[in-house]
């Protein structure tokens, strides 16, 4: 792959076309990680009322630490899964607790935070940080494995290290944040699981999965 080539050809049309998100308007390190959150389990339209009314009831760490889980929980209320937001809770208290109220930038710090996992931490190391670490979940992971005609499992566990170590080979060092977003744009808008629209995809001339006509069958995901 011309990696340049390809990190311009995406970084030009997510510059073009990205969603105007309302975590993505101050690049406050706090809205990005409840964010993540949110989108882990949860589509990004049925965040986006969610997340408004978290920022006006919480509207800094300090006032999520400070809240009663129960508060926490009522504003959660929908959403689902709700060990996200005890977690969160408890998260942000460990940050007021051992960190001064603020959020740490390296990834592996981020990690030990209750609730987050590779994809969060590389997520807000990368978002809100600019650390050119990998943030690699299931979107990601489809668009890269039709990208490198790659066939592994991607329901197996390890798949994603693979993944990681391409975006590691891959990932524009100054742009990580614009880089990552790109590629779960890319992911949520042309390259979807079904019927990808390879017509309109700006990096489709980097794509072996479309130069060899089976992007319909990448990746592969074995029933569990
Ligand atoms: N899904 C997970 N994180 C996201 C982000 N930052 N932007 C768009 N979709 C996402």
């Amino acid at each position: 792959i011309d990696t340049r080539g390809f990190q311009q050809d995406l970084l030009g049309w997510y510059h073009n076309n990205k969603r105007d998100l309302p975590w993505r308007k101050d690049g406050d390190p706090y809205k990005i990680w409840v964010s993540e959150i949110m989108l882990q389990q949860t589509r990004v339209d049925t965040v986006i009322p969610y997340f408004n009314h978290f920022m006006r009831l919480f509207p800094t760490i300090k006032d999520l630490a400070e809240a009663d889980e129960e508060t926490v929980l009522k504003a959660w209320e929908g959403l689902g899964y709700y060990s996200r937001a005890r977690n969160l809770h408890t998260a942000v208290n460990e940050v007021q607790e051992h960190y001064g109220g603020v959020i740490p930038a390296d990834p592996v710090s981020i990690r030990k935070l209750k609730g987050i996992g590779p994809y969060t931490a590389g997520a807000i190391s990368s978002i809100a940080f600019h650390y050119p670490e990998p943030a690699v979940d299931g979107n990601v992971m489809r668009v890269l494995a039709r990208i490198f005609t790659i066939c592994d499992d991607i329901a197996k566990n390890g798949a994603r290290k693979r993944f990681e170590a391409i975006v590691r080979e891959i990932i524009a060092e100054n742009e990580a944040a614009d880089f990552n977003q790109a590629l779960m744009e890319l992911g949520a808008m042309i390259c979807t699981p079904r019927d990808p629209d390879c017509h309109s995809c700006p990096v489709a001339e980097h794509c072996y999965a479309r130069e060899e006509g089976v992007q319909a069958y990448l990746p592969v995901k074995a029933k569990k």
